[in-house]
């Protein structure tokens, strides 16, 4: 057992615990930030993605200890004043879900994909979310909205990250 200081979606979370509990499972277990998903808990489906220091990471890979002095940011950390970011926005006007468990884990790759390339290509799309697994397989969906997304930020809207 450790004391840790965690700073999430910009606020500090003081907590014991052990070092080498996951991250996913502080967030989920812990602090009830419940929109970050357990999906294989083998780093395999990104439906636990949440960016640390901008990049997007795999929280169920990720142990507690190794967020030390990070800002991490959650799908709860997009959404500022009751306004959605851009990428949130574009996945709703896409309709770029179905049953939504993957949502938040690729809303938060996409975020890190238009960090790196704010007008990416179909393919740059398809290369950067291949970790992110949909089941309901609405991937043409997830694309379009990605597009749209950079789209919107270059009217102006920030993505509202933390990281
Ligand atoms: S739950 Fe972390 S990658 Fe699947
Ligand atoms: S919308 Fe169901 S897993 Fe992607």
């Amino acid at each position: 057992m450790g004391d840790f200081l965690l700073n999430i979606n910009g606020a500090e979370h003081h907590l014991k615990a052990s070092g080498d509990e996951s991250l996913l499972s502080v967030l989920r277990n812990r602090l009830q930030l419940t929109g970050t998903k357990y999906g294989c808990g083998e780093g395999q489906c990104g439906a636990c993605t949440v960016l640390i220091d901008g990049v997007a990471t795999r929280s169920c890979q990720a142990t507690l200890a190794s967020t030390k002095g990070t800002r991490i940011t959650t799908i709860e950390g997009m959404e500022r004043n009751g306004v959605l970011s851009p990428v949130q926005q574009a996945f709703l006007d896409a309709g770029a879900f179905q049953c939504a468990y993957c949502t938040s884990g690729m809303i938060l790759s996409a975020i890190a994909l238009l960090k790196e390339h704010p007008h990416p290509t179909d393919e740059q799309i398809v290369e950067s979310m291949d970790g992110n697994i949909c089941r309901c397989g609405v991937y043409p969906r997830i694309v379009a909205a990605i597009k749209r997304a950079s789209q919107l930020s270059m009217k102006g809207g920030a993505d509202h990250a933390h990281g």
